[in-house]
């Protein structure tokens, strides 16, 4: 790698080592990594930071509730994090503890620096303390002379301290915020800031602790009796890691300043307003952007121990699949709001979006692929023509100017980028359905090789697309489209190559391998998860069924009222999957989402071509008593037409209705 390729420095918050790392450390920690692998992706020399927050009275405690020293308790505690983010597919490039000596070394310099600028001063100051809390409180704070978190007696001591001089930075700040656009997102917070700088005078920050109050800290470099003010030392590990953990091909002010800040809504203050304010105070540049995302609550409610709802990443990501955890966070909610973590939520995002959409398509890609070309994939003899003349091709160009469109990515737009990829997905299932790969088998094989490539170029774009989300599916696509690997083709540098390129691999029929490219059928990629209740839901039914058999009703009226064809329930219904049942010729397994999920067997399989059942929207009887066909339940039945001689044709509707809706 060269030093003049464009460098791009992420960060996530350190974490404390207090506690063991739950989804929230575990969501900003994803989003850092997208926005690396993206980067990455694209060319550009990255540095991922991430790493631990070690000092200060939090784990201090922590340590002494456990009966160790502090430094041995966060040792203890740091492989978590290194697992968890093992376990994640997290691809930092370096990871800082706050104990490390070049870190205590930098803070030193840069205290010194400030404190022989004077924007230091020492102040002695008298107030009220909570010895048990160790806290300070004003008059105003205190309930009946008392603290107001723990209701005990406070002591009024007089004290001295370290003030760094914030205030002078007020006017020069609100500036900076003003001018710069993407310097705080999303934009309500950059306004909450605004809002809080405006409206108040802005104190000047204490930066120390008297030693036998805190021993626990980086002694300040000017007075040995003081510890440094956790939060002076902990956002100094932005800039010092670029000294001393930084690629080494960095030119000077190649990794500063960082490009991205990620940390979530509750350290706003401490980043826009502390940080910023020290930088200025050092001359030292200010970050490009920092981005404040929203909480996750769990049913509603604060996750908190003792309430007992706390998330735990390694069991989410255990159950469920790293990937498909990491694409629920950041396609069920908005980057920047808050969110509710629910598993049903995750079930249901892998049961549409994963299963239904992208495995699906890659499945009947497959299975198509396989069965017309044994698997080789050809492209087709007039290239322009694949480029220009078909609407897939240009659904697909206009979902990719979606993902790599460069405003989403500036303001970490992550759903809408996900959406954009899912078009594209959407798109080429539709594009099975609408050109029908099993007819033109028989009668246009040379289309044929022209839809296949087609959609092998789309998946191939969508794994390309995936990748910084999904890393981990997004390889497992390529190799079973017969491709090298993903991850060393990243790994190698893709540089000159970028998504705006006329010419390049994240282009629609830009990119070619040696053809006929050999495509082969790994793991499903995301098997479909059945939930309890639809398990018992099956179990009930069939119980039902057992307890009151159908009556077969005798003799036939020749006209009905209208209450009586009321009584049938006609849905729509959009075909899921279909599939043969094993020996039989006639019966076709489908599974139908008519408002809610249903299997319906059906006697088709004479007139019928699984896959092209696939995405049409069918009519359904679906209150109709479950029935078991050659052993397989049926939950409703489609209807269809008979000609004379036994060619059945499905009711299909001619536009896009939704699933569920009723027919009358
Ligand atoms: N050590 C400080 C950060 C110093 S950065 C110079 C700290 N650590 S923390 O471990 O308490 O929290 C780290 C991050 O986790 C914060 O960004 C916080 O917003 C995030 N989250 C904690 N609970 C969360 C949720 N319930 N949901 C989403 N993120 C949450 O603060």
């Amino acid at each position: 790698m060269t030093t003049d390729t464009k460098g791009f420095y992420v960060t996530t918050p350190i974490y404390y080592v207090n506690d063991v790392p739950h989804i929230g450390h575990a969501y900003t920690t994803v989003a850092a990594d997208i926005l690396a692998r993206y980067h990455r992706l694209r060319g550009d020399d990255v540095f991922f930071l991430t790493g631990t927050d070690e000092h200060g009275q939090k784990v201090e405690k922590a340590a002494r509730e456990r009966g160790k020293l502090p430094k041995e308790h966060a040792d203890s505690m740091v492989g978590n994090f290194k697992a968890l983010w093992q376990k994640l597919h997290i691809s930092n490039d370096a990871f800082i503890r706050t104990t490390d000596e070049e870190h205590i070394k930098i803070v030193q310099e840069l205290l010194q620096q400030l404190w022989e600028k004077g924007e230091i001063e020492r102040r002695t100051y008298s107030g009220m303390y909570c010895t048990p809390c160790e806290r300070f409180w004003t008059a105003k704070d205190l309930v009946e002379g008392r603290c107001p978190d723990c209701g005990r007696l406070v002591e009024s001591i007089e004290e001295s301290n370290y003030f760094f001089l914030m205030s002078r930075y007020r006017d020069a700040l609100i500036e900076h915020i003003e001018k710069n656009s993407l310097y705080i997102l999303p934009e309500t917070r950059k306004n909450e800031v605004l809002g809080f700088l405006r409206s108040q005078p802005l104190g000047d920050l204490c930066i120390s602790r008297p030693k036998q109050r805190l021993a626990w800290g980086i002694p300040l470099p000017f007075d040995g009796e003081y510890t440094t003010y956790v939060w002076c030392d902990a956002l100094v590990n932005y800039y010092s890691a670029t000294k001393y953990l930084a690629p080494a091909n960095g030119t000077e002010g190649k990794w500063w300043p960082a490009d991205c800040h990620l940390i979530g809504k509750d350290i706003l203050t401490t980043h826009a307003v502390y940080w910023s304010t020290m930088l200025m105070a050092l001359g030292l540049p200010l970050p490009r952007t920092l981005f404040a995302h929203g909480w996750w609550t769990v049913g509603g409610q604060k996750m908190s121990k003792s309430v007992g709802n706390v998330v735990d990443p390694n069991a989410v990501a255990d159950r469920y699949g790293v990937d498909a955890f990491r694409y629920f966070l950041f396609r069920e909610v908005t980057f920047g709001l808050d969110g509710d973590f629910s598993e049903n939520a995750l079930i249901r995002r892998i049961n549409t979006d994963l299963a239904n959409d992208l495995g699906n398509l890659l499945s009947r890609f497959l299975t198509m692929a396989e069965k017309y070309f044994g698997g080789a994939i050809k492209r087709p003899v007039s290239y322009s023509m694949v480029r220009f003349e078909n609407e897939f091709g240009a659904e697909c160009i206009n979902a990719l100017s979606g993902a790599y469109r460069e405003e989403y990515w500036s303001r970490l737009h992550f759903n809408l980028i996900l959406e954009s990829i899912w078009d594209m997905i959407g798109a080429g299932n539709n594009y099975i359905a609408r050109e029908e790969p099993w007819k033109l088998a028989k009668s246009d094989p040379d289309r044929l090789v022209t839809v296949m490539y087609n959609l092998w170029e789309s998946l191939r774009l969508a794994a390309l697309a995936l990748y910084p989300f999904m890393p981990g599916t997004a390889e497992r696509i390529w190799k079973q489209i017969g491709l090298r690997s993903l991850t060393d083709e990243v790994r190698q540098g893709l540089h000159g190559q970028s998504p705006e390129d006329g010419n390049s691999l994240f282009q629609w029929g830009g990119w070619t391998p040696d053809y006929p490219v050999t495509v082969a059928r790994g793991e499903q990629l995301f098997p479909r998860i059945e939930t309890a209740g639809k398990k018992e839901e099956k179990t009930q039914k069939a119980e039902k069924k057992k307890e009151r058999p159908a009556k077969m009703e005798q003799g036939v009226q020749e006209l009905i009222g209208i209450e009586d064809f009321a009584k049938v329930e006609l849905k729509v219904g959009r075909v899921i999957s279909a599939e043969r049942v094993e020996k039989s010729e006639k019966l076709i397994k489908l599974r139908v989402d008519t408002g809610e999920e249903r299997q319906i067997v059906a006697g088709i399989g004479k007139s019928y071509d699984p896959e092209y059942l696939v995405g049409k929207r069918i009519v359904v009887v679906a209150n109709l008593k479950p029935a078991k066909l050659m052993g397989v339940e049926s939950q409703g039945m489609l209807l269809a037409a008979t000609d004379d001689e036994g060619t059945l044709s499905i009711l299909a509707l001619d536009r896009e209705v939704k699933p569920g809706a009723r027919v009358k």
